[in-house]
């Protein structure tokens, strides 16, 4: 059977052949948003033997199981997820025994599952597991690698070669005074720590979710997507300077673009971001939110904008295609000779020749005229109020006289 790799950050990972159960379905993932560094250090630690499990330590809605859930779509390994938050008990992890009328039967848990069958399985919430998983989970890394089942007459489960052991979890305020259970449990990690995308991969992820465009609503001069994600990093780096409490995650910019199909900006924003923040803290966010977004705007509101503007730029460039046309029409060998007998007249008559053009410039102006008159003759044209520039299209430099020239005008 053919084995193929993946290679990623210079480290090939074999692609798993056979058909796996729960290969997770990526849509609109951005690849270049995944920190280098991060995905290498991911690599390694999967690759080497024997592997080492990865904890990711980042905010909340920041990438982390979108992550793991991309690299074994990429490899075709399925993925399992389990959070273990207070009521994960060991029965669901480890396994359980049942009843039914035949009796009495064994039931693996998600982690036994996992072993036996080559699954990838992230822990999320890893910090809030009960001291038992963690104790099960720090016997298993051990060097043996083997989980004892002890309520099924200690079968002794092993570890497929596909396994692979991923956790998550939120960086608290106690993080660096971890617990000396989970301090010993987090050595047997390699630890990868997760932040918020960049505002232009960020960008990027909301308008792929979103079907946004990232170029979209500029009317104001801000594209809607990157005043989102403005409105997000003022938030992170007020909560940063711990200045407020409240966040603001990729997660929750997503369902604000999503929601803008429906609700206008800043409703959409009310549902999907200020009401989860803290109460005290919600009218300082709100008026964050009022600064990029002035008007009430909609996705609606600003496509017909947008729509109007597109149209007012194509007539625009319409014209200018025109003027284009008019300007190479201006060939002063052609210009019919009583007209051009008119202008000399004028140019002798008159220091102001009034007439209209689509050439802006003074100097070019005169060179054109410089070709019409005699030799003896220096035409100077002013500009100011003889020349109007943003009339809709002359067509000609032909002037418009201002009385109509008679023979005696002519000067031939
Ligand atoms: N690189 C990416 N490309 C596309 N979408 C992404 C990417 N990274 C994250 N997302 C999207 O951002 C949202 C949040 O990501 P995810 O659920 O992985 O966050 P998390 O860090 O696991 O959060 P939590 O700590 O709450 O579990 C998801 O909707 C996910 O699809
Ligand atoms: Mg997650």
């Amino acid at each position: 059977m053919e084995l193929k790799n993946i290679t990623l950050e210079g480290i090939s990972y074999p692609i798993n052949s056979g058909i796996s159960e729960y290969v997770p379905d990526i849509k609109n993932f951005i690849e270049k948003s995944i920190d280098k560094s991060l995905l290498k250090a991911l690599m390694a630690s999967i690759s080497i033997d024997p592997w080492i499990p990865v904890l990711l330590v980042g905010p909340t809605g920041g990438g982390k199981t979108e992550l793991i859930r991309w690299l074994s779509n990429k490899t075709n390994h399925s993925y399992r997820r389990i959070q273990l938050n207070g009521s994960t008990n060991i029965d669901s992890f480890v396994g359980k025994w049942l009843i039914n009328e035949q009796g009495t039967y064994w039931v693996d848990g998600i982690l036994t599952d996992a072993m036996r069958k080559g699954h990838w399985l992230l822990l999320d919430e890893l910090n809030a597991a009960l001291p038992e998983i963690l104790f099960v989970l720090h016997s298993l890394l051990d060097n043996d690698r083997c989980l004892i089942l002890d309520d099924k007459g200690k079968e002794i489960v092993k570890m497929h070669p596909n396994f692979r052991l991923f956790a998550a979890m939120n960086p608290t305020e106690d993080y660096t005074g971890t617990k000396e259970l989970n301090r010993a449990l987090l050595d047997r990690f390699t630890v990868l720590k997760f932040d918020y995308p960049t505002k232009p991969n960020e960008e990027k992820i909301v308008s792929a979710h979103s079907g946004i465009s990232r170029t979209f609503g500029s009317v104001s001069g801000i594209p809607v997507i990157k005043r989102m994600v403005e409105f997000a990093n003022i938030i992170r780096k007020k909560n940063e300077s711990a200045t407020i409490v409240s966040i603001c995650s990729t997660r929750q910019l997503i369902h604000w673009a999503k929601l803008c199909q429906h609700l206008d900006i800043k409703h959409a924003a009310e549902v999907s971001i200020i009401n989860k923040c803290d109460t005290d803290e919600q009218t300082s966010i709100r008026d964050e939110l009022n600064k990029l977004f002035i008007n009430n705007e909609s996705i609606q509101s600003i496509e017909r904008v947008e729509k109007q503007m597109k149209e007012d730029l194509k007539k625009q460039e319409e014209l200018l295609a025109l003027k284009k046309q008019a300007e190479v029409k201006i060939n002063p060998e052609e210009i019919d000779p009583i007209i051009k007998a008119k202008l000399i007249a004028k140019s002798m008559e008159f220091d102001k020749i009034p007439f209209t053009t689509t050439i802006k410039d003074k100097e070019e102006i005169n060179n054109i005229l410089d070709k019409i008159v005699p030799d003896n003759i220096i035409p100077e044209v002013k500009l100011d109020g003889a020349v109007t520039f943003d009339e809709p299209m002359p067509t000609n430099l032909y002037p418009e006289p201002t009385r109509v020239a008679t023979e005696a005008d002519l000067p031939f």
